[in-house]
C-alpha cells in the first residue's frame, strides 16, 4: 500500500491541529504519517507514525532537519506557519522574517530535496484575502489583481509569487489557497481585527459578554457590514482537497485558488446567534463602534466568485451562518470549543 509522508509546519496552531486529524480520516490518503513542526511543541496524533519537531523555522538548519527525519523526504508539505494579521502589522520585521524569508527557505529546501522524492513535492501554502486592497470590483474573480494594503497581505502575496515561480520551473508542485475569514474560531479572543467575527458568537454561547466594534446598537445600519467567511469544517475539507487536485487542472499562469466562502453581515451572525442561543445569548453582545476596526474590515472584499474553486472540487458551506453557529454550540457541549 502506498504511504503518504506529510510535513505540516505551524502544526501546533489551530488549523494545523485540525488538519492532521482530517488527513488521517481521508480515505484518499492511505497509510499517512507525519512530520509535524512548529516553534511550539506540536501534539502527535494518536495511532499513526509521527515525528514532532519544536523549531524556529526562520533558519536553514532547522528547515533541513525537517527533510532528514527517520520518515525521509515528505511527498507533501502543508506550509501553515506564520505571523497573523495584527502580529505582522505591529512587528513588521518579524512578519517579513516568518511570512516571507522562512517560506523562501522552505521552498528552497523542497527544491533541493525534491529530486530525491518520486515527484516534485506538493507544497500547499495558506494565504489570505488580506492580499486584496484598494479599489475592488463588486465580486472578486481569479482575474482580480491583488494589491495589499497591509504587512500581512504583502508578506502572503510575496510568498505566493515565489510558490508560483517555483512551480512554473518544476521545482515543486505548488498549491496556494487564499482563505476566507474562518468562523467560529474557538479559544480565547485574539487581537486580530477580524476577531469579533468569531467573538460575537463564541463568547455569548458560552454565557460571556462580547464587545462588537461595529455599530452602537442592535438597530445600527452599520451591522449590515459584510464579510467573506467559511466554517472551520469546510475549510479543513478544502485543505485536504488542495493536495488532491491534479496539477494540470489549475489555471496555466497561477496556482492561486480563493477557497469558496459566503457573504455574512454582522446582522446575519446576530440573527443566527439568537436562533441558536436565544435572546439571552443575543443580550450578551454589547456594542461600541470602533471606526478604525470598521474601516479595516470594510476594506476587505466581501464577495468572491466561487465558480473556479468549485470546478476544482473544493467545497462550500450550505445554509449560511445558522448551521455554523449550531455546530459551534455542539462543540461547546462536547467540551472541544
Ligand atoms: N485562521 C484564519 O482565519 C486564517 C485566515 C487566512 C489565512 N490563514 C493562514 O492559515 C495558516 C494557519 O492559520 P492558524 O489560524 O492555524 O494560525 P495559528 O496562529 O493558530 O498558527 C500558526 C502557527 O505558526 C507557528 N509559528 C509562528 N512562527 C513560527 C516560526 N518562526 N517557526 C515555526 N512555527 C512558527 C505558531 O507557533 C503557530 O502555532 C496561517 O498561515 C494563516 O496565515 C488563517
Amino acid at each position: 500500500m502506498t504511504t503518504s509522508t506529510i510535513l505540516i509546519t505551524g502544526a501546533a496552531g489551530w488549523l494545523g491541529g485540525l488538519l492532521s486529524d482530517a488527513l488521517i480520516a481521508d480515505a484518499r490518503t492511505p497509510n499517512v504519517r507525519f512530520i509535524l513542526a512548529d516553534i511550539v511543541e506540536p501534539k502527535a496524533p494518536k495511532n499513526v507514525e509521527a515525528v514532532t519537531i519544536k523549531a524556529d523555522l526562520t533558519a536553514k538548519d532547522p528547515i533541513d532537519a525537517l527533510f532528514n527525519t527517520k520518515l525521509g523526504i515528505p511527498d507533501t508539505i502543508y506550509c501553515l506557519h506564520g505571523i497573523m494579521s495584527r502580529g505582522s502589522e505591529d512587528n513588521f520585521d518579524l512578519g517579513l522574517k516568518v511570512n516571507v524569508d522562512s517560506i523562501r527557505l522552505m521552498l528552497q529546501a523542497a527544491r533541493e530535496y525534491g529530486p530525491k522524492a518520486d515527484a516534485p513535492i506538493k507544497f500547499v501554502f495558506t494565504s489570505s484575502l488580506a492580499v486584496y486592497g484598494g479599489p475592488l470590483p463588486h465580486v472578486v474573480t481569479p482575474d482580480t489583481i491583488a494589491t495589499p494594503e497591509g504587512a500581512y497581505g504583502m508578506g502572503k502575496l510575496t510568498s505566493e509569487l515565489l510558490v508560483n515561480e517555483f512551480s512554473r520551473r518544476g521545482f515543486i508542485d505548488g498549491r496556494i489557497i487564499r482563505l476566507p475569514t474562518i468562523v467560529v474560531r474557538p479559544g480565547v479572543p485574539s487581537a486580530a481585527t477580524s476577531a469579533f467575527i468569531s467573538g460575537v458568537i463564541r463568547e455569548p454561547l458560552k454565557g460571556i459578554e462580547s464587545l462588537c466594534p461595529i455599530g452602537n446598537s442592535i438597530d445600527d445600519p452599520a451591522l449590515e457590514l459584510p464579510s467573506w467567511v467559511a466554517s472551520p469544517e469546510t475549510t479543513i475539507k478544502n485543505f485536504v482537497q488542495a493536495m488532491h487536485v491534479p496539477g494540470d487542472k489549475f489555471l496555466k499562469h497561477t496556482r492561486v485558488v480563493c477557497l469558496p466562502g459566503f457573504t455574512a453581515t454582522v446582522r446575519d451572525e446576530l440573527e443566527a446567534l439568537e436562533k441558536v442561543g436565544g435572546k439571552k445569548a443575543l443580550d450578551l453582545v454589547k456594542f461600541k463602534d470602533d471606526p478604525i476596526n470598521r474601516r479595516i474590515v470594510s476594506s476587505w472584499p466581501p464577495r468572491f466568485d466561487n465558480t473556479y474553486p468549485l470546478s476544482l472540487g473544493f467545497h462550500v458551506d450550505e445554509g449560511g451562518m445558522e448551521p455554523i453557529v449550531r455546530q459551534f454550540q455542539k462543540d461547546i457541549e462536547a467540551g472541544i470549543a
